[in-house]
């Protein structure tokens, strides 16, 4: 049996949706986006939602707005020590400077404990990850923003379908930047999107993510308009608005053909939740059994975990180490992936920010000892049977009975 770390699906309507782009070769970002922009808002209940390419352009620009907003090249974010290495690369990419705080253990997110004394003259936003789906601790770290005035922008690559307190994730700060590529639940292949309440930062959005242009309306994207824009000439003397770039931009549209295949992963979401979930809560509730020599994360009574993947945590007493796990899982068909690092302390890039082993012990702790797994909806529950089976032979291999 093989368990894939991810799956992929194209839909009819995005097969038609295509041909009908190749034969009118309206290609470039259109109409298409702006569809799949107006879906994915509605979908997580924000206002307004601005489609990039990446992931990490979804971070690194939904940053970048706060230049518009009083901060300046080297003021810090705040971010957790433990992410995939692009929440602490946006923040550089976006002209700031990552300050990191290390994570729980249990929920692998921000410790809100440890953010206050992180902050300082120099601090314009947090950027907490809710890493594998689970929500961070929003209540906390809202409070603590307004407290000292600082921006909250959600790193929720990996939380699509993610409720906190009632609420989605994705509308629990000033913004939320999404990945939407190919492993995760809503994708475009590759993609991203931003989402927020404020109109304003939308309008910047549009405008960072071409080249910082003046042209940024909701209802105007370059080439969906037929008629004379009004605003077109009247930015000044004889000036086209297209051509007058007000800050520093970035290039990083959606194309239609990625928003043609986002426009049919919508219209299937409610169903691969729904199967997503299942794998996810019966993994959690098969997997009790492995402790206290393998962990997971829990999900609390306040929240629903979007069911990204499954994580795998070696407990401290642990007889054997991750990479001896994982090539046994490997080699029986199923696919792992680290569960990350700390970024300041174990990604070689980051060593010029001089920080040393030891300084974020839980996140280092996860960067050696953490794995997780795919719990896409191409799996059901004899994958997650034959998981947990795996498990159970490779501890009895190591003398352990439960
Ligand atoms: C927490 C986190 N942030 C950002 C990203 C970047 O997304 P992308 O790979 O689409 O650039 C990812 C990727 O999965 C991620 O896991």
């Amino acid at each position: 049996m093989k368990i894939p770390f991810g799956t992929i699906a194209v839909s009819k309507k995005s097969r038609r949706l295509i041909d009908g782009a190749l034969d009118t070769l309206k290609l470039s970002s259109g109409r298409l986006v702006k569809d799949f922009e107006a879906g994915f808002a509605g979908l997580v209940g924000a206002k307004e939602a601005v489609a990039v390419s990446t992931g990490t352009d979804a971070d690194i620009l939904a940053l970048a707005v706060l230049h518009d907003f009083g901060a300046k090249r080297g003021d810090e974010v705040i971010i957790p020590a433990l992410s995939f290495v692009a929440t602490g690369n946006a923040v550089l990419h976006a002209g700031f400077k990552p300050v990191f705080v290390d994570v729980e253990r249990h929920t692998l997110n921000i410790d809100p404990k440890k953010i206050e004394r992180a902050i300082t003259a120099r601090t314009r936003a947090i950027m907490p990850v809710h890493l594998m789906g689970k929500p961070a601790d929003m209540d906390a770290i809202n409070r603590i923003a307004k407290k000292h005035k600082l921006f909250v922008v959600e790193d929720a690559a990996e939380a699509h379908g993610a409720v906190y307190k009632g609420r989605n994730v994705g509308t629990l700060g000033d913004m939320a930047a999404y990945s939407l590529y190919i492993a995760h639940i809503i994708t475009t292949i590759e993609g991203g999107i931003v989402t927020t309440n404020r109109p304003e930062f939308a309008e910047v959005l549009r405008s960072l993510r071409s080249h910082g242009r003046a042209c940024k309306c909701r209802v105007c994207v370059v080439n969906t308009c037929g008629a004379l824009c009004e605003k077109r000439f009247s930015y000044g003397e004889g000036s086209d608005i297209r051509f007058v770039f007000e800050r520093i931009g970035y290039s990083c549209k959606m194309n239609e053909l990625e928003a043609a295949v986002g426009l049919g992963s919508l219209d299937t979401y409610k169903k691969i939740i729904a199967k997503r979930r299942k794998n996810l809560l019966s993994m959690i509730a098969k997997f009790r059994k492995f402790a206290p020599w393998l962990t997971t994360i829990k999900e609390e009574k306040h929240e629903q975990i979007g069911p990204h993947a499954f994580a795998v945590i070696l407990g401290e007493k642990a007889p054997f180490s991750r990479n001896e796990l994982g090539v046994y899982l490997e080699k029986n068909g199923i696919e792992t992936r680290h569960l990350f690092s700390s970024m300041p302390t174990q990604c070689p890039g980051f060593a010029f920010l001089k920080h040393k082993l030891g300084d974020f012990p839980n996140a280092e702790y996860i960067g050696n000892k953490g794995l997780h797994i795919g719990v896409h909806q191409d799996l059901g529950m004899r994958h997650v049977d034959y998981f947990i089976r795996k498990v159970e032979e490779f501890l009895a291999g190591k003398g352990i009975k439960f």
